[in-house]
């Protein structure tokens, strides 16, 4: 069974309680929603390789850490997802991003595949799902399966808001995937939507409502 990490920092709380408002606009989120990333980014990247390299201080020789960030790529879920690749990338800048378009069904809620370019090497990096919404789990579960059918094999999920329901469908379907959240909210509305949640997240950082 996977490990559900949630990053209850007092900044990414108070970070998230913003951007919950519906009287924050598109600006505020998208910088809160990029803020969070990183903060995040700092507990999902805590176990990531280091590599031993020589260098010379003004001092003498030695041989330092240097992270092995070659090694890792960021895939978001469009839209929403790519909210999130930004926070990631000013802390890990060499890292590659590649992309799944998913948007769920207004009537069915299931998920339907439009778009997937992902880094050619991409079975040799840890990979780092995006997607600030983990509400049916449909979604993540998809891009999780297309990723592993693809030869990915160390795949974490990074998401901002989650219900237990969703969190249940992916530890079921990929119990390897350790899943990283600022929030584990209440349960699903009627139409699926996250409560209390913060609204449709692609919405609200695109404006496009
Ligand atoms: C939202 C969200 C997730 C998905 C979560 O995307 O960003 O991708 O819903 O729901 P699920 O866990 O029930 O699958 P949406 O389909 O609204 O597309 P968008 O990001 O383009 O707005
Ligand atoms: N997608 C969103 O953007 N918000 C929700 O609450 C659920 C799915």
């Amino acid at each position: 069974m996977s490990t559900v990490h949630v990053i209850d920092h007092p900044m990414v709380q108070h970070k998230l309680t913003i951007m919950r408002r519906k009287e924050t606009g598109s600006k505020d989120f998208r910088e809160l929603l990029k803020e969070i990333s990183l903060l995040m980014g700092y507990e999902i990247t805590r176990d990531i390789a280091l590599e031993d390299i020589e260098i010379e201080t003004p001092i003498c020789k030695t041989v330092a850490k240097i992270v092995s960030g070659r090694k890792l790529a960021i895939v978001p879920i469009l839209r929403a997802g790519i909210g999130m690749v930004d926070g990631l990338l000013s802390l890990v800048p060499v890292a590659r991003v590649g992309h799944i378009g998913l948007y769920r069904d207004e009537k069915t809620h299931k998920p339907v595949v439009y778009f997937c370019k992902l880094p050619e090497d991409i079975q040799d990096r840890m990979v780092i799902v995006t997607d600030p919404m983990l509400a049916t789990g449909g979604s993540a579960c998809d891009a999780v399966k297309m990723l592993k059918e693809r030869g990915c094999h160390n795949i974490r999920l990074m998401c901002l808001v989650a219900v237990p329901e969703g969190i249940a469908k992916v530890q079921a379907e990929h119990p390897d995937v350790d899943i990283y959240v600022a929030a584990v909210d209440d349960h699903l509305n009627e139409n699926a939507y996250i409560v209390p949640g913060l609204g449709d997240a692609g919405d609200r950082i695109f404006g496009t409502k």
